[in-house]
């Protein structure tokens, strides 16, 4: 019989707090939809008593995005669970999700207490939180290196305080698979009330076991798997969750189980999440890196052509990479345009569709052929441009040269105002920055660069993707355009314009005026 497994996203908290990948409110709801149009069966949203932006965020996700249950941590502690209901309850279908340790070292060195006094902790966590509703979940944190019998008793008594999910965390990343499996199945054997709730696992990848172990938990009985996107987490990261779908659906016959993901949004969203964190995979990442359907041996190539399942156990239609596609020209309207993002799963208001149809026409002026991962880099600036343009390009002209010195002449708008001032550098970018540095007032270190070709072809967009810091923030910012320095500006600007954001909503108004002191 064929066996649903449960997919819990938690790319937004596990993901989120690991350093390098924090997200704004606006980014966390996009991505959230993003994960609702994958089918993810429980998204974790957040830890909301963690600070007011996350609490935030989870209400906002629980208000806005519709499908799957939306959970929020909390630790074992009433004050956490009250607070962590209020964030999740405006859900169709909210979860509260509390943890509590269970390893020896965990309740000796963290909480300097004993094993009964954290079963009982655990016990009353469980049971203040089903007072306030019908899903919840318990993770037994550190639970791989917990004593087995002593973690079947707490698992049996959370499930008769009401626990409607107990979760099997590998925290520290330790476990090997067949260890990980005898754990799942012990557990399954031992506890007598097991039936009464999911039994779900969560690995992460300090040995690059997290989804080998996932994998061996279901097919020792697991019905539920907590991962994230790309891998992303604590330390190592989690199980990453197109590998562990991917895996699943290759394989039906060995694991008997299916998800309810559909895989062909997963590269979408692995996409998606790069270019909200300014962090892509590496190449040779499985599924989603840029060479996982690349063939590049003779050999490989000559089989494939002759028929793909020689070097290929799964297609990249199946994981949504299509194959490069004309999609539209100089001459399509705005309705083809229109109707062509749809195709491509985007929901756009109608003055995003405005903005990115108006850089479209400028795109076509500059490039002969325009792909569908054209229109994705110029969506998703639309969707990702969520803060207001305080200062805006105008003008770029750069001159450069093996025995020039670099310099640039820029022109930024702001409001009804122009300014203008030139700048040289190490190089025409380093020579726009410094311009722009002296117009807008701001001096922003860059913490990293990356240039990457949108599609194949000289003529192709170039993507700079930049993480700048103001006053040790730091922004994650992206800009494409066929012309490299012109895309490195419009990034630079973007990262500006979010930290003036920023800065206005801690103070109360709208970002209008020049930088406060100290950029
Ligand atoms: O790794 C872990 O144990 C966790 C729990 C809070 C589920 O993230
Ligand atoms: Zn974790």
């Amino acid at each position: 019989m064929t066996r649903r497994i449960l997919i819990f996203d938690t790319t937004l908290r596990d993901g989120e707090q690991s350093p390098g990948f924090s997200m704004n409110i606006t980014e966390k709801i996009t991505l959230a939809r993003q994960l609702a149009r994958l089918g993810v069966d429980i998204i974790e949203a957040g830890f909301p008593v963690a600070s007011e932006g996350d609490f935030e965020a989870v209400g906002a996700i629980a208000r806005e995005v519709k499908g799957p249950v939306i959970a929020g941590l909390a630790r074992a502690v009433s004050a956490d669970i009250d607070r962590c209901w209020d964030a999740v309850r405006h859900a169709a279908r909210p979860r509260i999700h509390t943890f509590l340790a269970t390893s020896d070292i965990h309740i000796a060195k963290k909480f300097n207490s004993t094993r009964e006094e954290i079963l009982r902790r655990a016990v009353e966590a469980v049971r203040h939180a089903r007072g306030l509703t019908g899903d919840v979940e318990f993770s037994a944190e550190d639970a791989f290196r917990s004593d087995w019998d002593y973690l079947c008793r707490v698992v049996e008594a959370v499930i008769d305080a009401g626990a409607t999910t107990v979760n099997i965390p590998d925290t520290v990343g330790y476990a090997i698979p067949s260890e990980f499996g005898e754990l799942i199945r012990t557990i399954r054997e031992r506890v007598p009330n097991i039936d009464r709730a999911v039994l779900a696992v969560h690995c992460h990848d300090d040995l690059g076991l997290g989804v080998a172990n996932s994998l061996a938990a279901v097919q020792n009985g697991a019905g539920q798997v907590e991962c994230t996107v790309n891998g992303i987490g604590e330390r190592a990261g989690n199980a990453s969750l197109e590998e562990i779908v991917m895996a699943l659906k290759t394989r039906p016959a060995l694991f008997g189980a299916v998800t309810g993901i559909h895989t062909e949004e997963i590269t979408r969203t692995s996409r998606l999440l790069a270019s909200i964190t300014g962090i892509d995979v590496q190449p040779n990442k499985a599924i989603v890196g840029r060479n996982a359907f690349a063939h590049e041996s003779g050999i490989h190539q000559d089989g494939v052509l002759k028929d793909a399942r020689t070097y290929e156990i799964m297609t990249p239609e199946s994981v949504g990479l299509a194959k490069a596609q004309l999609v539209l020209g100089k001459h399509s309207g705005r309705h083809a345009f229109a109707k062509r993002l749809e195709g491509l799963g985007y929901e756009l208001s109608k003055d995003q569709i405005a903005s990115a149809f108006a850089r479209f026409k400028d795109l076509c002026d500059k490039k002969k052929e325009i792909f569908d991962e054209d229109l994705a880099a110029l969506v998703e600036q639309e969707i990702l441009a969520v803060v207001p343009e305080v200062w805006s390009l105008e003008y770029l002209a750069t001159s450069s040269g093996t025995r020039s010195i670099p310099t640039a002449t820029v022109v930024l708008r702001q409001g009804e105002e122009t300014r203008q001032d030139s700048a040289t550098g190490d190089g025409p970018v380093d020579a726009a920055y410094h311009a722009v540095d002296r117009i807008t007032g701001v001096s922003g270190t860059l913490v990293s660069y990356q240039i990457r070709a949108v599609t194949s072809g000289k003529d192709a967009l170039g993507e700079a993707s930049i993480k700048v810091q103001f006053a040790g923030r730091e922004y994650v910012a992206r800009a494409a355009s066929t012309d490299v320095v012109e895309s490195s500006v419009r990034a630079y600007l973007s990262a500006i314009n979010r930290m003036l954001a920023e800065t206005a909503r801690a103070a109360g108004h709208p970002p209008a005026g020049p930088p406060p002191a100290g950029f």
